[in-house]
């Protein structure tokens, strides 16, 4: 589906966005290892979360969708059914790393994950290591990509020092260690999103922060009520950036997450001098279980350039195609470093980036670890392709209504899978 998005007037009115898709995956997961009927109230319905919910059934977990919640009733810790085919995680890369961590601990039960063909260049090396050295049986297509399968065993703990900041991987480990012998210390490079140790907390697990370590101790049961899930920073972003880069925008985000581990955009944003008024939740060493919301005011004005550290990388991941785009409209140059990981997401977003923005008139260069960006007051329009990717789809859009001859977004359904109704929402706006 192709979708042109013309230079708009200034956006203004209220949005909410949709439910967090990383806290509808972990919700779902944990409800489906827990042993009793956890309610999600807000749970995102959109492909990612749905093949979660299709994965979790599959591995004998009862699923009842009602309006505004989703109930799951958990196979339990260690009780996963081995299902007669592959488990489909579609275009899910959270659902593919999260998912054998409580695969892993199914004594003697076998298990394959697949996916689409965005799914079989993510790679699974990453959790297949940590699970092996915990005492599961993993093996990949050429060892590091999907199909993954996973021979679940009696884990044992293990004390784990990630080679690169991913709460996917993060969680994988934590997800295990829950079923292991004993307790599991897990180190990252630098802090990422943390929800599932929120969640965990939440569920009754003893679990402790400390710097950049957390360690968890193995439970019989996981006992979590009730998730509420907040609105996604995210696919907040989106609107935010259009409401900073389109004059006269002025908008209010209602109720969005504003975990301190999420809202690393807001924060670069603000130094870029960008109008976002709210309370984002101070950074903190102790855990917390709670998941903060605030709304937030947006205005239009004019940004600076500015550098991104690698230590900000893992807290601004998914909105870091969003960044280039300012600073295509900053004054100066905007400098993302440390970022190789975006190669590894649903596209090679560096690539896809740098190579979509050129095409609408940006100034960007691609680097090893990220992009340099040189302000240029603005993009002229034109065609760009999402290859796939909603968050390159979605740039695409905001990118149109910011720019001053319009732009066609090739693929605008790839939003689909983390945002139903982002055409809409964003029609609504202008
Ligand atoms: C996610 C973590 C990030 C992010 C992804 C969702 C999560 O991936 O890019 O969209 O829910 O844990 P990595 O952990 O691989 O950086």
């Amino acid at each position: 589906m192709n979708v042109r998005f013309g230079p708009s007037a200034g956006l203004t009115g209220e949005l909410t966005a949709p439910p967090d898709k990383s806290i509808s995956h972990r919700a779902a997961l944990l409800g489906a290892m827990a042993s009793y009927p956890v309610r999600i109230e807000n749970y995102l319905h959109a492909a990612d979360t749905t093949s979660t919910l299709e994965a979790v059934r599959a591995l004998g977990a009862l699923v009842e969708v009602r309006p505004g919640e989703v109930i799951v009733r958990g196979a339990g810790l260690r009780e996963a059914r081995e299902p007669d085919g592959p488990i489909d995680v579609g275009n899910a890369g959270t659902l593919l790393r999260l998912l054998p961590g409580w695969l892993a601990a199914q004594d003697g039960r076998t298990f394959t994950l697949d996916g689409d063909a965005s799914i079989r260049r993510r790679p699974v090396d990453r959790v297949a290591e940590p699970l092996r050295l915990m005492g599961a049986t993993v093996t990949a297509s050429n060892e590091r990509f999907p199909p993954l399968t996973v021979r679940g065993g009696r884990l044992h703990s293990i004390s784990y020092e990630l080679p690169v900041a991913s709460a996917q991987v993060k969680s994988c480990v934590l997800l295990a260690a829950l079923a292991a012998d004993g307790a599991t210390t897990v180190g990252e490079p630098a802090r990422s999103r943390d929800h599932t140790e929120r969640m965990l907390l939440c569920a009754g697990v003893t679990i402790h922060r400390n710097g950049r370590h957390v360690t968890v101790v193995n439970a019989d049961e996981l006992v979590l009520e009730r998730v509420a899930v907040p609105s996604d920073p995210s696919s907040a972003a989106f609107a935010i950036a259009a409401g900073v880069l389109v004059p006269g925008s002025r908008l209010l985000i209602r109720d969005v997450g504003v975990n301190w581990t999420r809202t690393g955009f807001l924060r670069i944003l603000r130094r870029m001098q960008g109008i976002v008024l709210g309370d984002l939740e101070n950074e903190s060493g102790e855990l917390s279980a709670a998941e903060p919301i605030s709304d937030l005011d947006i205005a239009h004005g004019a940004l600076e350039g500015t550098v991104v550290e690698p230590e900000e990388v893992p807290l601004a991941i998914d909105e870091l195609p969003l960044l280039a785009l300012l600073g295509c409209f900053a004054e100066g140059d905007t400098v993302v470093r440390g970022a190789q990981e975006l190669r590894l997401k649903e596209s090679d977003r560096i690539a896809t980036v740098v190579a979509g923005l050129r095409g609408l008139g940006g100034d960007i260069e691609a680097t090893e670890d990220g992009f340099v960006v040189h302000g240029s007051g603005g993009l002229r329009g034109g065609i760009i392709d999402a290859a796939g990717d909603h968050r390159l789809a979605m740039m695409g859009a905001v990118a149109g209504l910011a720019s001053r001859e319009g732009v066609e977004v090739i693929g605008m359904e790839a939003a689909e899978v983390s945002y139903p109704g982002f055409v809409e929402d964003l029609e609504r706006l202008c």
